[in-house]
């Protein structure tokens, strides 16, 4: 069954702080194409001849190439859409905790997303690792998909593309960030961690 693009309407009239309708409807349009995308590669890949594939060109091939784009392009703005719009709301005790737990204090994270942020021109992505068991913010750049860490649980999601901000602040990246991360939902953020081993009362992970 195809998939249907979520709506984000929640985030208009000034509930993301310093980003306008027209930059976020802008985004929805783009993160709908991803959806659409999606579904079409998906569709394909129920019917596309697969007694062929090839690295250099072949249709099975190349839709199994393009899926994580359409994937991750997708699931990426939907964890980001949803871990915004919610203005200046503190970080929750336990993620807050957690986070400084792993980073050394609070301050040193917000300073390495900010630091991740003027890196990337993709995603950055604070991630618990499963496999080292470490909490680190990751860059996510040039496709969906490149950069993303195997094994690892996303509990904050950050759009650094261009597309994310540049009708509200142009060239002024840093700006953008500065106002996210007054308008992160920590209430959001703080369920994902807690499905993570940084709550020792979570199911184990396989
Ligand atoms: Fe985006």
């Amino acid at each position: 069954m195809a998939r249907e693009p979520k709506n984000f309407d929640n985030l208009l009239g000034g509930n993301a702080k310093g980003l306008s309708d027209l930059q976020l409807k802008a985004h929805f349009t783009l993160y709908q194409g991803y959806v659409k995308k999606l579904n079409e590669i998906e569709q394909k890949l129920g019917t596309v001849d697969k007694s062929a594939p090839n690295y250099s060109f072949n249709d099975y091939s190349e839709l199994k190439r393009r899926e994580p784009v359409a994937y991750n392009g997708t699931f990426l703005h939907e964890a980001y859409f949803d871990n915004i719009g919610e203005p200046g709301t503190e970080p929750p005790a336990f993620f807050k905790t957690a986070i400084a737990g792993a980073f050394g204090s609070w301050d040193n994270y917000l300073a390495d997303i900010k630091a991740a942020a003027a890196s990337a021109h993709g995603w950055v992505l604070t991630c618990y690792g499963y496999a080292d068991n470490k909490v680190r913010n990751v860059l996510v750049q040039s496709e969906h998909h490149v950069g993303l860490f195997a094994d690892t649980h996303i509990m904050v999601a950050i759009d650094c593309w261009e597309h994310a901000y540049f009708m509200d602040y142009g060239t002024k990246k840093a700006d953008y960030i500065g106002n996210l991360l007054q308008s992160i939902n920590w209430k959001t953020v703080e369920a994902r961690s807690k499905q993570s081993p940084m709550n020792p009362d979570a199911p184990r992970h396989p």
